[in-house]
């Protein structure tokens, strides 16, 4: 009863946790098994098979839907794994209306997996609430956000997204990997559906590929709980271990990503040799207000130009950097630089990503927490 009621930088480390029954182990001990022993058959103490069933994966399940103020938390091998899961839910013919900039790997599954099962896919700018409504037919049963997007940093405005689902019957589904709990909660703004790539800040040592799903609405748990068995898409002990470790210092790690992103972000917009420069937390973006009321912290994520706007530039910039490493992800404690147009969204064709902005010379930050004036060095050093 009291858990329910703790402060979220206490439910990082004890929301939805039990203590293990069999020896009072205070850490969730990994079970590293694959099935269970069972007294007479169908008797067992819960368990029975570990695709269905994990007590390691049980407590990272109830921690993350307790960071999401949620009632049921779902555990897949990757990000990609549980959006696979949700898109499931859909029938033939059904419509989706997704973000225009968004992680490429989420447009590849949509194009190139789900469109040949005769889904169908629109991908609009959501900042602008008409675009969506243009969009809704009869066959149309999902809205796909991400927020802040996947490099651009656009901000969605979920509350007003999730009044249109309700008033069309539509479920809203929302990618929280780049905020995380600690920054917003979708689940309390009307979403209907939390999706993470916890690979990134939930984990957040850059040590492990799982994926994870909250929702309140108990139909909609158990559609996405035949599946995530029937699909058999889930982590193993090891990696639901290595994440519930990560969490319980996800509000100290966010909150110094934060300030770092902060801080890089100020001084790439006094320098001249750089152009746009994106992060939630600025004061001169078109969603400024909205990032304000829906986010309690602005993240790690910062996107920039070079001012002469080339790929040759980035690609300089991307080499000469040190304590950066040129490479996927984001999310771990240490500061990683990607090329959004030849790594991260190279599946999305050029024509698509010059629509959201994405031009071949963006660079996209994930702010680490080392000493942000360290940081600071190497990307002076590399800009020149
Ligand atoms: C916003 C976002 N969603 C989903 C994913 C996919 O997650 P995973 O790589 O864990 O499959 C990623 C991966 O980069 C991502 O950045």
């Amino acid at each position: 009863m009291m858990k329910k009621k703790l402060r979220f930088n206490s439910k990082t480390i004890h929301g939805g946790q039990i203590i293990d029954p069999a020896y009072g182990s205070v850490m969730t001990p990994i079970y590293q098994t694959s099935t269970y022993a069972q007294s007479s058959p169908g008797i067992h103490k819960g368990y029975e098979y570990s695709r269905t069933h994990n007590p390691t994966r049980s407590n990272f399940e109830r921690s993350i839907a307790s960071l999401e103020n949620g009632n049921y938390g779902l555990a897949f091998a990757s990000g990609l794994a549980a959006i696979d899961a949700i898109i499931k839910t859909l029938d033939p013919g059904d419509e989706i209306i997704s973000t225009n900039d968004l992680y490429g790997g989420s447009y590849r599954l949509f194009k190139k997996i789900f469109e040949k099962y005769d889904l169908r896919f629109h991908f609009v700018n959501m900042e602008d609430l008409n675009e969506v409504a243009n969009k809704i037919n009869n066959n149309t049963k999902l809205i796909w956000a991400e927020t802040p997007t996947n490099p651009m940093m656009n901000i969605i405005d979920i509350e007003s997204i999730s009044k249109v689902a309700k008033d069309n019957d539509l479920l809203l589904c929302v990618d929280n990997t780049f905020a995380t709990p600690y920054i917003q909660r979708p689940l309390d703004l009307g979403a209907d559906i939390v999706m993470h790539s916890a690979t990134k800040y939930l984990a957040g040592h850059s040590d492990v590929v799982i994926g994870a799903i909250v929702v309140n609405d108990k139909k909609i748990f158990e559609k996405l709980s035949f599946i995530q068995n029937a699909s058999g898409a889930t982590p193993g002990p090891m990696d639901c271990f290595l994440t519930l470790r990560g969490i319980k210092t996800l509000h100290l790690r966010m909150q110094r990503h934060s300030e770092n992103a902060e801080q890089i972000a100020k001084f790439l917009k006094n320098h001249n040799k750089v152009g746009n420069v994106y992060w939630a937390g600025l004061q001169e973006n078109k969603n400024f207000q909205v990032a304000k009321k829906q986010m309690d912290a602005y993240g790690g994520m910062v996107s920039f130009i070079p001012k002469d706007n080339t790929y040759e530039t980035a690609k300089k910039i991307a080499e000469k950097l040190q304590l950066f490493t040129l490479a996927e992800s984001l999310g771990g404690v240490e500061s990683l630089c990607c090329h959004p147009a030849s790594m991260t969204h190279a599946s999305i064709p050029p024509e698509e990503r010059k629509k959201s902005g994405l031009v071949d010379s963006l660079l996209r930050l994930s702010v680490g927490i080392e000493d942000v004036n360290d940081l600071i060095d190497d990307l002076n050093n590399a800009i020149g």
